[in-house]
């Protein structure tokens, strides 16, 4: 690799497509539902997320502007993240439609809101996995200069686990045939999880 391309973000890319995102990608995604403080039910897909933490286990998800999770979850201080898989792919595509808070984007993508056990937001019915969570932080991101963003940082710890049993053999949860789909760059790209992308590593042990 001796030649290299080099930009400075801030002075721009240089290229045809922004190459962020596609660098730091696949993504998983962050599907996370919510409702307001009148009870008006959300859904919209975030893939500037990930976990953080075991013990309480943590995860959290960026909101590029002010959007309706963000509000939604500052008044109710409750989320529940939900798995996207391939076969509910076009529904999690419908529900990141920019609607107005009215609007209930489980009806939108004809999903099923599904009561969860600890928090009051109810889950996608027809995903197979989810985590209800209470808030634990809002942080409004600084670029390195110190200056404020327009992007928000929300992080909740998960009190409640959904799996299907189907996900479970042995009790092992079964990353490899749970289809879950990832983010890649570029305003279309996906990547689907499947059995033959697994590949074992254990740790090496020193000395
Ligand atoms: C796969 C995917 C990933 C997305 N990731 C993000 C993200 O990380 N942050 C963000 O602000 N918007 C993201 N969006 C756009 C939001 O889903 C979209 O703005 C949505 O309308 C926000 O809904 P809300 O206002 O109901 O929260 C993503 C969209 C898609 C389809």
């Amino acid at each position: 690799m001796d030649k290299q391309y080099f930009y400075e973000p801030s002075r721009g890319h240089g290229l045809p497509h922004d190459p962020f995102n596609a660098i730091v990608g696949p993504r998983p995604i962050g599907w996370i539902s919510t409702h307001s403080a009148s009870g008006i039910l959300n859904l919209a897909p975030y893939s500037f997320f990930n976990a953080f933490n075991y013990t309480p286990p943590l995860i959290g998800f960026a909101s590029l502007g002010r959007k309706d999770t963000l509000v939604n979850i500052e008044q109710t201080g409750e989320f529940v993240w939900n798995l996207a898989t391939r076969p509910l792919a076009e529904a999690m595509n419908a529900s990141c439609a920019a609607a107005p808070p009215e609007v209930d984007e489980f009806q939108l993508a004809g999903l099923t809101p599904a009561p969860s056990r600890v928090v009051g937001v109810p889950r996608v019915a027809q995903s197979p996995v989810s985590f209800e969570c209470k808030c634990s932080q809002i942080i409004r991101l600084r670029g390195a200069s110190g200056a404020e963003t327009n992007s928000w940082l929300i992080l909740g710890e998960v009190v409640g686990v959904h799996i299907a049993q189907a996900l479970l053999r042995d009790g092992i949860y079964d990353t490899a045939g749970s289809q879950t789909i990832l983010r890649g760059g570029g305003p279309a790209d996906y990547f689907e999880i499947t059995p033959d992308n697994l590949f074992r590593m254990t740790r090496p042990s020193y000395p």
